[in-house]
């Protein structure tokens, strides 16, 4: 099984060697776990030596079938490093903000600034205290780290964008990245926008190839149409069109449901059997 890191939140760590050595910043894989599989993007969380990590929680059925792999299984297809890396300049002060299972981009993001010389703030916020991961992990690579839950269990009572507004209230912040889903990062990037802070948001739409062929991953930034693939992940949050986003996210809605269903249908029969590789 994968490492659990928090309720329906996993971890693996993949062996490889060639994403590795150009992975960045702001990147993602594409996975296909076996011939039938569908093709699902996440984020490259962090590398070390030949191996990539991913943090995913479990929404539907490839989730779940990737948390079930055990250490030495393989996956068919393992497609990236993709998208374009994260804009890591010398800025001065940045503040990297993970929302949920979010914060999973955050570790390479707020190193990679660390290493181009940047004050580094980070702020991570869950639901509550059992769902905030890498903690420790970014408190190790963060010159700050500030943590919130929406239910007051853990650190500040409320949302990341509430810290985000009292420190920009207080000093001069130079760039914020917003991870999480597209309603909080919608949100917390409207808190920046008074205050003139560029700002980056990593879109997360439909992607089937993420080659910038199939066209699914459409986007409207600045009034021009983006495919997030290639031209993103990462976008100005401030010319970011949110609302269609949220709306395409849901285009397929249905299908996942009835999938899961069968999914889980399955899985209920090979048990009875005592089959469960069927
Ligand atoms: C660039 C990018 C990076 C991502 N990184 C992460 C990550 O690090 N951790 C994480 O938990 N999730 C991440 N996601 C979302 C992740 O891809 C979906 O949770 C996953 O595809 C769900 O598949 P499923 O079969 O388990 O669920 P399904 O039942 O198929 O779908 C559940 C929900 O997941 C989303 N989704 C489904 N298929 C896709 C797809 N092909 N592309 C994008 N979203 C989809 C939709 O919102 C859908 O409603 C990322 C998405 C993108 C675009
Ligand atoms: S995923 Fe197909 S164009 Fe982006």
């Amino acid at each position: 099984m994968a490492t659990r890191l928090a309720d329906r939140v996993y971890e693996h760590w993949i062996h490889a060697p060639q994403v590795a050595q150009h992975a960045r910043a702001g990147q993602f894989l594409i996975l296909r776990l076996h011939e039938m599989g569908e093709r699902i993007p996440l984020t490259i969380s962090a590398v070390r030596g030949d191996a990539v990590r991913v943090i995913f929680m479990t929404v539907g059925k490839t989730t779940q079938e990737l948390a079930a792999l055990r250490a030495g299984d393989s996956i068919m297809d393992v497609v990236g490093p993709l998208g374009k890396p994260s804009a890591i300049e010398s800025y001065g002060t940045c503040c990297v903000v993970g929302g949920g299972v979010g914060i999973a981009s955050t570790p390479l993001i707020a190193e990679e600034l660390k290493e181009a010389g940047n004050h580094v703030i980070g702020i991570i916020g869950a639901r509550s205290a059992d769902l905030l991961i890498l903690e420790d992990e970014l408190r190790e690579i963060c010159d700050e780290l500030y943590i919130t839950t929406d239910d007051g269990s853990r650190g500040v009572h409320g949302f990341a964008s509430d810290v985000l507004k009292g420190l920009l209230n207080e000093r001069r912040i130079d760039r914020v990245w917003i991870i999480g889903p597209a309603i909080m990062m919608k949100v917390t990037s409207g808190v920046t926008a008074p205050y003139g802070v560029k700002t980056y948001v990593s879109l997360n739409p439909i992607m089937v190839d993420g080659t910038g062929m199939c066209g699914s991953c459409r986007v409207t930034v600045g009034n021009e149409t983006k495919f997030a693939c290639v031209d993103g992940p990462e976008f100005d949050a401030h010319l970011v069109d949110f609302n269609e986003l949220m709306q395409r996210q849901r285009t397929y809605a249905n299908q996942e449901r009835i999938s899961l269903e069968r999914f889980a249908e399955h899985q209920c029969r090979c048990g009875e059997g005592g089959d469960h590789h069927g």
